[in-house]
């Protein structure tokens, strides 16, 4: 008999920056299994037969990133509730004969949170997110499913805040940037979603110091690993959460939906991803 090498992918336009496959390939050695990750990069026009060719029995699904997070959906046979709330998929299996999909994203924000911060919940009354694109969904539909009662969204178009609060969460509210100093003394939890203090963008510059002293401050950035508002955290004595461990844990449930195998977030994995960051590989 055969043996079937389960095959996944990720599928994306452009891909090759992407952290996926150095994560899924490390898990598979690491746990001996048979299997292989691959990087899918995909005209508009290739999106479609790609998917279905997602049936074949060889292949287990896929991560999907930017631009197909929401253009996938119509392929697929039918999308669980994170992926709804999302509106995106980043992640597509199989069950039986069904193509799936689903956003981990939720899942992985709130592990790596908890795991940072275990008291998180028991201090957010307020929460504030800084942004309101691709992620900002991600973690705003966090937030509603922690059950964070007071919710900011401030963005620099503020019509993208406002269309957010309406689509996930019509309670949270939407505020301009510049109002975000001003509440920041009520705030528990903020989070940056934006592309700011990411190398060769402006830092997001808030003075944290007005934060009650329990707050938890976390970047969604992760180039550099730490970045100034980060650092600005950790010298105020706040806890600053990073945005690799959310990438990490992300990729948990996709591997053992394809797998079969639950794999563990180490220091070493860690290491590893942190070190190709470093060298920009
Ligand atoms: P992603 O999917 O990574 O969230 P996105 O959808 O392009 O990416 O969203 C980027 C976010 O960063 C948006 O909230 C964007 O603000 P706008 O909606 O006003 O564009 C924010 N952003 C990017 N560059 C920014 C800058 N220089 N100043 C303030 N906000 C910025």
């Amino acid at each position: 008999m055969m043996t079937k090498t389960p095959r996944s992918y990720v599928i994306g336009n452009p891909v090759k920056h992407s952290r996926s496959p150095q994560i899924h390939q490390y898990w598979l050695k690491h746990y001996g299994l048979n299997g292989s990750y691959g990087l899918a990069k995909l005209a508009p026009d290739q999106l479609a037969a790609f998917i279905e060719s997602l049936r074949h029995a060889d292949n287990a699904g896929a991560n999907v990133t930017l631009p197909y997070k929401s253009d996938v959906i119509e392929f697929l046979d039918d999308i669980d509730e994170d992926a709804r709330s999302v509106g995106a998929v980043n992640t597509i299996y199989k069950q039986g004969e069904k193509l799936l999909g689903t956003n981990t994203d939720i899942y992985g924000f709130l592990t790596h949170l908890s795991l940072s911060a275990p008291d998180w919940q028991a201090h957010t009354k307020t929460a504030m997110i800084i942004g309101a694109g691709g992620a900002a969904r991600a973690i705003l539909s966090a937030m509603k499913t922690s059950g964070v009662g007071n919710i900011y969204i401030a963005n620099r178009t503020i019509s993208r805040a406002k269309d957010l609060a309406d689509k996930i969460y019509p309670s949270a509210q939407p505020i301009e940037m510049s109002k975000v100093q001003d509440i920041l003394s009520s705030t528990d939890l903020i989070i940056n979603t934006t592309s700011l203090g990411m190398i060769g963008q402006p830092p997001l510059e808030l003075d944290l110091s007005v934060l009650p002293k329990h707050a938890t401050v976390v970047d969604i950035v992760y180039t550099p690993l730490k970045t100034r508002l980060l650092l600005e955290a950790e010298n105020h004595g706040l806890i600053a959460v990073d945005g690799l461990g959310m990438l990490l844990h992300q990729a948990v449930r996709g591997f053992e939906l394809w797998f079969g195998t639950r794999p563990e977030v180490t220091p070493q994995l860690r290491q590893l991803v942190e070190k190709s960051l470093e060298v920009g590989a």
